[in-house]
């Protein structure tokens, strides 16, 4: 019962989600956890603090500049005297005063004054929550170690839109509560992992090569998981525009063949998650020269030669991890490409997608996954890539342990 005994600071901004706070307070302190609430001058035009006060059964704090409440506990102390801050909801006013750093009002200024982890579950209108501003905002909050929950999809509380924007229910934020509480537990402490993400070059000449439209998202999200469960992760990636995931050994490849030498040169590990979408094919002998065009000649054919695979030369091993977990990249008959790529390679499971383009998969920041094993298949909800990651960590701890 991670949420046992627990004090969480709840900030509730200015939203129409603001109702599903109250029950929010319910369910986080029915699991035993003492709840102590902050709302913003918006957040009292959608629901009273007699109402949140009766439900935490405690103060409602909404002024920074109160004599009584300084006097009482202070907003630097309410900002640190507790396990976890809630925001919920988050709305995007809010989410953007803490990317800057701004303090104007006692949520806003205890955010910026606390050490505490933070989680944030945001709710506004889909345009505003797909707006560049707020994109950039949620890049930065994520940066600075702050989690989210949801937004989930569905149709807006003001009727007539949908998109992402609903804030998550109230359990999902309990879910969450209790999974960064549980934090300081390390499942994957003493184990170890690789990782492969993003494309691989394969030259043509000392200019051109092939390669495919592979981000590295996913691949660097389940390193960054992996490693918060406390597994010690070499992560080894083609070439990407991403930022090294904090607390990973990165090691950074262009060829499949320099990918699959360091794949093996990191064995032996308890988990491989092989992600990269490596270039099946690559040009058997690249010129050393950039290739001139040839007056009359048409262009030059490319031979090609099959690159080794990776994936199941790591599960077939001698010293084969004790889960290995492959992707399928498919754009058609997910699930049976998907059940012959489980066999084939030797994996335990295949996280297979639909890369077809309209899906925005490949390149995007969200996935929806079938999870292929021997005992059957399951399908994912629509997820970013981070909460892909997130479940995908604990699919293979709970394999492991
Ligand atoms: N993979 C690998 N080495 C390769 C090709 C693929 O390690 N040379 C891994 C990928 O990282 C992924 C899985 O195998 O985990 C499946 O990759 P995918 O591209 O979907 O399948 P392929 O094996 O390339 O088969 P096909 O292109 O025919 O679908």
């Amino acid at each position: 019962m991670p949420l046992a005994g627990k004090r969480i600071l709840l900030v509730i901004s200015g939203g129409i989600a603001a109702y599903k706070s109250l029950d929010l307070i319910r369910r986080l302190r029915e699991r035993g956890a003492e709840v102590r609430p902050v709302m913003t001058a918006g957040a009292q035009q959608f629901v009273t603090p007699l109402a949140v006060g009766a439900l935490s059964a405690g103060h409602v704090y909404t002024d920074l500049f109160s004599r009584e409440d300084e006097q009482d506990v202070g907003h630097i102390r309410l900002a640190r005297d507790c396990d976890l801050i809630v925001i919920a909801p988050a709305t995007a006013d809010l989410m953007a005063k803490m990317a800057n750093g701004l303090a104007d009002d006692l949520a806003s200024t205890l955010l910026l004054a606390t050490d505490r982890p933070v989680l944030l579950a945001p709710a506004m209108n889909p345009k505003m929550w797909s707006h560049a501003a707020t994109r950039r905002n949620v890049a930065t909050l994520r940066k600075d170690g702050l989690t989210f929950v949801g937004p989930n999809a569905g149709e807006m509380a003001e009727g007539g839109e949908a998109g992402l924007g609903r804030m998550a229910e109230p359990l999902e934020i309990v879910a969450a509560a209790e999974g960064l509480l549980d934090g300081g537990a390390k499942p994957l402490a003493g184990r170890t992992a690789i990782v492969t993400s993003g494309p691989t070059h394969e030259p043509i000449d000392p200019v051109r090569y092939i390669a495919n439209r592979s981000s590295g998202r996913q691949g660097h999200a389940i390193a960054a998981a992996l490693a918060r469960l406390g597994a010690q992760v070499t992560l080894v990636s083609g070439p990407v525009t991403l930022a090294d995931p904090p607390g990973v050994t990165v090691i950074k490849v262009e060829r499949a063949d320099d990918m699959l030498q360091a794949v093996l040169g990191a064995l032996p590990a308890d988990i491989a998650v092989m992600v990269a979408a490596v270039a099946d094919w690559r040009v058997a002998t690249p010129n050393m020269e950039k290739i001139k065009k040839q007056p009359g000649e048409g262009p030059p054919p490319l031979m090609l030669t099959e690159n080794p695979d990776i994936l199941k030369t790591v599960g077939h091993h001698a010293r084969r991890p004790k889960v290995v977990v492959g992707f399928a990249a498919e754009t058609q008959d997910v699930e049976n490409n998907g059940r012959v790529k489980l066999q084939k390679k030797g994996a335990d499971l295949i996280v297979a997608n639909d890369v077809s383009p309209e899906t925005g998969i490949m390149g995007g920041t969200r996935n929806s996954v079938k999870l292929i094993t021997a005992a059957g298949v399951e399908q994912w909800p629509d997820l970013s890539k981070d909460d892909v990651a997130g479940r995908l960590a604990g699919w293979i701890t709970e394999r492991l342990t």
